[in-house]
């Protein structure tokens, strides 16, 4: 691990540190409120305000989602918490299956109760009984341990009944494993699972914060969101925003990996340069970086100055370095065989859209493409932006038209050179 920023990784907390003070914040909202309750109402207004005193902090730290879309997280549990329903859910997004991202595997593995933590602050904001722990099924191996730690936990108060002896503070979570569908990951499709479903996106809106786990109001968050919201629950609203930038606060965890000397796990402030990241992990002739996996954004080499931010290169965390020994068709390429592969075929654009993109991709790889091919990837990408039911189809000629654009001559040097000569030359008739 290297830590330009020692926040999340260096932490430091012990199990519940940030539920007592969650609930310590509230109760000093209680007691200022119930100096001044003259009713039953009153009080019971009051006594809302714990949760909501914690909810606050969320908000003011300006924290935003970690799994890519950057969504404001102190808007979503507020949303959820004011939505009508029978019961509330909190789910932790733990299908990390975007190719190149690791880093919600380290945590898991290493600050698991810091993900729990942040789970029960959000139950306690919100007013969840039920949590879920969505894992990929790729990561089984971190079933039990995971399990022992929420055993651990539910032994010392700090899940279960009456967590931390605040009446009505009930709070539980079980962990799901997925079974290894990237599309998955995908927080409604995540959703449909868990209910016991074919994982299927379902049409948003309505969002999950009002129709998610069963139709009712859910909180869906990344791994690493709820590490940070259990650090601001700590913390404090203000100290995390000082951290970053004005519009992405606090830190982001980067899984680097590829043609570097030092590939792992690190931790910076939010407008860090590419070029910085680049330069700690012992990246040297570096030709490309693939930021946020496949459905982020390939650069190049002019472009290293850019920042690690949601107001200029948002990412769910994967950093893949390319250096100039790499053929960026051929990466573009297996790419183009992932999305194919990973299509859940629900929806006729994504599914057939990918297939052609990827054969078209084999194509020009055995020589045998034309021009031609080349428009027709912008086409396809136009047809799945438009046509796709979910973020999969959306996303997925991004790596194709990048590269295109950036890396066109490792396209058109596989070209076939077309041998048809025009029978009427268009051209010099009109001259
Ligand atoms: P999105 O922008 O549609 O939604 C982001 C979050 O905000 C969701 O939780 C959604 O429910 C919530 N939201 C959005 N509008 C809302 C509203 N009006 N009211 C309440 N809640 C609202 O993005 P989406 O489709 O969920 O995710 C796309 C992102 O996922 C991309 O940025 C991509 O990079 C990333 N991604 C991450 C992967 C990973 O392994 N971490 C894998 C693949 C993609």
């Amino acid at each position: 691990n290297v830590r330009r920023a020692d926040v999340l990784l260096g932490h430091g907390l012990q199990p519940g540190d940030a539920l007592r003070a969650a609930v310590a914040r509230g109760a000093d909202h209680q007691v200022e409120d119930a100096a001044n309750s003259r009713s039953w109402r009153e009080a019971n207004v009051a006594a809302a305000q714990g949760p909501l005193a914690t909810l606050e902090e969320i908000k003011r730290s300006n924290l935003r989602g970690r799994g890519g879309a950057g969504f404001t997280t102190g808007f979503k549990w507020e949303a959820c918490r004011n939505a009508q329903g029978k019961g509330r859910y909190v789910v932790c997004n733990a299908d990390e299956g975007e190719p190149g991202t690791f880093k919600d595997r380290v945590l898991l593995n290493s600050h698991a109760d810091l993900v729990f933590e942040g789970m029960t602050v959000c139950a306690y904001v919100i007013g969840a009984s039920q949590g879920f722990l969505y894992l990929r099924g790729e990561y089984r191996h971190l079933l039990e341990p995971l399990r022992e730690t929420l055993a651990r936990r539910r032994a010392v108060g700090l899940l279960g009944k009456s967590i931390l002896g605040q009446a009505g503070f009930d709070f539980d979570i079980e962990i799901h494993l997925g079974a290894g569908a990237y599309v998955c990951g995908e927080e409604s499709a995540l959703i449909e699972s868990l209910e016991g479903k074919r994982g299927i996106p379902r049409n948003r809106p309505p969002y999950p914060v009002s129709h998610g786990y069963l139709q009712q109001p859910t909180t869906v968050n990344n791994v690493e969101t709820f590490c940070a919201a259990a650090l601001i629950a700590v913390q404090g609203g203000d100290w995390y925003r000082a951290i970053g930038t004005a519009k992405s606060a606090g830190t982001k965890l980067l899984s680097v990996s590829g043609d570097c000397a030092r590939p792992g796990i690190y931790e910076y402030p939010f407008g860090t340069p590419v070029r910085q990241v680049l330069e700690d992990c012992g990246a040297e002739r570096t030709l490309a970086v693939q930021i946020s996996g496949p459905s982020g954004i390939c650069i190049s080499a002019d472009e290293f100055d850019r920042r690690i931010a949601f107001e200029d290169l948002p990412t769910a965390g994967a950093f893949m370095v390319f250096d100039n020994s790499r053929d960026m068709f051929e990466v573009a390429r297996n790419f183009a065989q992932f999305f194919a592969h990973e299509s859940c075929g629900f929806c006729t654009p994504c599914r057939v859209g990918t297939s052609m993109q990827k054969e078209i991709m084999d194509k020009i790889a055995r020589g045998q493409g034309t021009k031609y091919d080349l428009d027709q990837l912008g086409q396809l990408d136009r047809v799945l932006q438009a046509a796709s039911h979910c973020g999969l189809g959306h996303g997925a000629c991004n790596p194709v038209l990048d590269t295109l654009k950036r890396f066109r001559p490792a396209y058109e040097r596989r070209l076939k050179a077309l041998t048809f000569q025009p029978a009427f030359d268009l051209d010099s008739a009109l001259a």
